[in-house]
């Protein structure tokens, strides 16, 4: 609803309107106050009439059902209001028009930009962030909380990116308990505004306990599949064209929250079957349990260790779990001999690396996988195998496998040998570094082995 009294301020302050009030007045001989609602006098029309207070008519000036405010005056005076209340109608209208103007001019806005930068995230943080830096352009709003119904605990799981200091927080809040507006919104399928969450009782999903709030529902294909919801500390006094950007916008959000979630699963597939392989080629060499594992938790604590991204610790990690996958093409024999290798075996057994390039480039997504596979073997100073690379030729994942393997291998007891303590083989990788490995890479790896927990 507009604000109607200052429609009919803003009217009476035209100098122009005032003027056709006044000759027309004159022209009837009449005489008219326009007051507020308040009694307040906002404009003295007319000067050829004069009436005593009790002949006075009252006349209210109403818009849309709202009072605006009211004329004073004889009958004489009717033709004034009808002329101000047809005014005040006309400027409603045109208010109301520039208001839808504006809103589809934010909306626009919003979506190409919430379209444009929707690609570059990758899971639900990235998400809540984002659309806290859009829709605070548009909406008051100093928090932004995606809410998902987590089947495994029953619980909603929740986060909230913070417009002050904090990024974002994740948190689960009991579902059915009737308190969380997003189980209502989600329950509902309608979006809500609260104006003022003391008077309602709602809780916001930061915590909150007063200040408004707006939630809608995410809904794919008529699925409700969480809520989101803006929150404010202050009163925001938030509208139903907010509401309805917010609600437009949400139902974009819920078609990449889905996306990321689906991509999640299929990650998570994919993942474990990779694994599953693994760990498959790893059982045949019964010396060699949890092997695989172990040199996938120190890769990717050195990793970790050294700043990468989280897309590159994926590689990383898929990396460290295939890096032996060329084992498959060795035959049993040879894998599997107690004892001295022969230098034919041995010649044999150093074709890993290789084999594991060849099954892994044919398949469509392991490409990036390849380089750490094939080269986990090659040596800093380039007297590895299989293509003797040496220093910065070698790709950062195949270093950083070479030492987490190596780690592992001298750890591991052996049928014909215990396995070191882990200081001893710490202090054998410092020997080793410039040599056989890559000093930043061992560094990172005692900087980070304290920390692992396997
Ligand atoms: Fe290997």
């Amino acid at each position: 609803m507009k604000n109607c009294r200052a429609i009919l301020k803003k009217l009476l302050e035209n100098k122009e309107f005032l003027k056709i009030l006044n000759d027309t007045a004159d022209a009837l001989g009449a005489g008219a106050l326009i007051l507020d609602v308040n009694g307040n006098i906002l404009a003295n029309i007319g000067h050829g009439e004069t009436y005593s207070e009790s002949e006075a008519d009252s006349f209210p000036l109403n818009i849309k059902g709202e009072q605006a405010g009211y004329v004073k005056g004889s009958k004489k005076a009717q033709a004034i209001v009808s002329i101000i209340a047809y005014m005040l109608a006309a400027e409603y209208d045109k208010r109301d028009l520039i208001d839808e103007v504006s809103n589809r001019y934010k909306e626009i806005n919003l979506f190409y930009d919430f379209t444009e930068k929707i690609l570059d995230c990758n899971n639900l943080n990235d998400i809540v962030l984002m659309t806290l830096s859009l829709i605070k352009n548009f909406i008051k709003t100093d928090t932004v909380s995606i809410m998902l119904r987590n089947e495994e605990t029953s619980w909603i799981d929740v986060i909230t990116a913070y417009d002050y200091g904090e990024k974002t927080v994740k948190k689960s809040i009991a579902a059915y308990n009737g308190e969380s507006i997003a189980e209502y919104v989600m329950m509902s399928g309608n979006a809500e505004i609260i104006n003022d969450l003391s008077l309602d009782g709602w809780t916001a999903p930061d915590g909150g306990k007063s200040g408004s709030m707006m939630c809608s529902p995410l809904k794919v294909r008529d699925k409700v599949i969480g809520a989101i919801c803006i929150a404010t500390e202050k009163i925001a006094e938030f509208t139903s064209s907010d509401l309805k950007l917010f609600a437009t916008l949400s139902h974009n959000v819920a078609v990449f929250v889905e996306n990321v979630s689906l991509y999640k699963d299929l990650k998570e597939v994919f993942l474990s079957t990779v694994y599953t392989l693994a760990e498959t080629i790893e059982m045949r060499d019964n010396y060699t349990g949890n092997h695989t594992k172990r040199v996938m938790e120190y890769s990717y604590a050195i990793g970790d260790a050294l700043g990468m991204k989280n897309d590159e610790l994926e590689i990383l990690r898929l990396s460290a779990i295939l890096h032996d996958i060329g084992k498959i093409g060795i035959r049993d024999s040879v894998l599997l001999k107690p004892s001295k290798l022969t230098d034919e075996e041995f010649a044999l057994m150093k074709k890993h690396p290789v084999l594991g390039e060849e099954i892994l480039k044919k398949i469509k997504g392991l490409e990036y996988v390849v380089p750490g596979v094939k080269h986990h073997h090659e040596r800093h100073d380039g007297k590895g195998y299989p293509d003797g690379l040496k220093g910065d030729e070698i790709e950062l994942n195949a270093k950083i496998i070479s030492v987490a393997d190596t780690f592992d291998a001298m750890t591991s007891d052996r049928p014909y040998r215990k396995g070191m303590d882990s200081k001893a083989a710490l202090d054998e990788l410092v020997r080793c570094s410039g040599t056989q490995f890559d000093e930043k890479i061992v560094n990172a790896f005692i900087k980070a082995y304290p920390h692992i927990d396997i």
